[in-house]
């Protein structure tokens, strides 16, 4: 039987994580448990040498509430990558701003920084850096472009854990977000923090957070389902008859019946906030992410390890990069790979297929209309990101290479 590597499908989840995850579902009586939320918090701070961390259900979240103790607001313009996920685009109209989108640069899917100095205006008021894949950009250098008012967010959703000129990634800037999303560099399979350097802001976001609803009981237990179903389906994923698989019967079924939540709500594609967002983070999900919080550096370790392999045999070189939470490649055919992927059991990612992951009729909506960012319009019909996850073995890495190699 095949194995399933499937990029979004849980994949940092191991045994320990489930066991976890399984306990808490067992008892919800304990889901608003402090315990580990306080750890992980602490975890956090240690880590960034910050003194103030908030933790909330998701990343897209930890932004908003970024921006608002900032003052960042109507009014403003806050500069954001084309090249990324509606989700980062959200938060910033949702804090009431208007988000300005700057083209890609085709080296490294960082910022295209010409295009950068040429939306820069006197409503610029803050920046986002994605740090995309998990290559570094060079905070420091965008600080001399945005100039020392404008507030630097650093998103470490695809580089927790990576250093730049031997400095951790998320202490350049003013303030950090960080998402311990599903198929993120870490996971508590929902969540996220913010971390402030200023200390005024920092006090704002305090103050803010109190007053935060509780992350709702229903997604936490999806939300704790998630990593189990994971667990349990995919070794057995292509166990059937042809396209009949008990892994496709079994995913039909729990998203039919759903019991494995959505990472993204309908109504975020046309720009609306759910209502319990932001909300604070479920502390039932907070021992998972402690668990992984301490498998950082070996799963790091082992994405710099498979990037390697990935640069090596492609012969792509990403300067300046160690652990890379996806390995982007751009090819032809692109759907036609990815199908044929499929068929071997490989499950590719697709970041950033489309502007803002977003169907181009909702795109109006954020704003984004076509021709702002020629460069990100055009990469994204070509664009495949390779897993480098734990469960990708260096053999395997090859054998994805060399397949990938013929449509390079
Ligand atoms: C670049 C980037 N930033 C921030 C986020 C927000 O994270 P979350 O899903 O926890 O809201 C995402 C999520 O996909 C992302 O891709």
């Amino acid at each position: 039987m095949k194995k399933a590597l499937h990029i979004a499908a849980s994949p940092n989840t191991e045994k320990d994580d489930v066991k976890i995850a399984l306990k808490h579902l067992m008892s919800p009586w304990t889901w608003r448990k402090q315990e580990y939320q306080e750890k992980l918090q602490n975890k956090i701070e240690e880590y960034f040498n910050a003194s103030n961390v908030c933790l909330y259900d998701s990343g897209r979240s930890a932004i908003m509430e970024v921006l608002k103790a900032f003052n960042v607001g109507a009014g403003d313009e806050v500069l954001v990558h084309a090249f990324t996920c509606l989700v980062v685009a959200n938060p910033v109209m949702w804090a009431g701003a208007r988000p300005v989108y700057i083209d890609v640069n085709k080296q490294n899917f960082n910022f295209d920084l010409y295009d950068l100095k040429k939306k820069i205006t006197n409503k610029t008021k803050a920046i986002i850096i994605q740090h995309s894949f998990g290559i570094p950009e060079d905070v420091e250098e965008i600080r001399k472009i945005v100039g020392s008012k404008v507030i630097i967010i650093e998103d470490l959703a695809h580089s927790l854990g990576v250093r730049f000129n031997n400095k951790i990634l998320g202490t350049f800037g003013d303030a950090a977000i960080l998402t311990l999303g599903i198929e993120k560099v870490i996971t508590s399979v929902r969540g996220g923090a913010a971390i402030i350097f200023n200390k005024e802001a920092a006090e704002r976001m305090n103050k803010n957070y109190k007053n935060l609803p509780e992350f709702p009981k229903s997604y936490t237990f999806v939300s704790l389902f998630n990593p189990i179903f994971w667990y349990l389906t995919l070794p057995i994923y292509y166990l059937g008859i042809g396209k009949l698989t008990l892994g496709r019967i079994k995913v039909f079924l729990g998203h039919k019946l759903n019991l494995l939540g959505r990472m993204i709500e309908k109504e975020e594609y046309t720009g609306s906030k759910p209502k319990w967002m932001p909300s604070k983070i479920s502390p039932a999900l907070c021992e998972i992410g402690c668990n992984q919080w301490d498998k950082l550096e070996r799963l790091n370790n082992h994405r710099e390890e498979i990037k390697k392999i990935y640069e090596r045999e492609l012969g792509i070189n990403y300067s300046g990069t160690s652990a890379m939470l996806r390995f982007p490649v751009l090819v032809r055919d692109r759907d036609k790979l990815l199908a044929l992927a499929k068929n071997k059991g490989w499950v590719f990612g697709d970041w950033y297929k489309k502007i803002l992951y977003s169907p181009e009729e909702n795109l109006a909506g954020f704003g984004y209309s076509k021709g702002l960012c020629p460069k990100a319009e055009e990469l994204k019909g070509k664009i495949i990101n390779l897993p480098t996850f734990i469960k990708v073995t260096p053999k395997e890495a090859t054998q994805i290479a060399e397949f990938v190699k013929k449509w390079l």
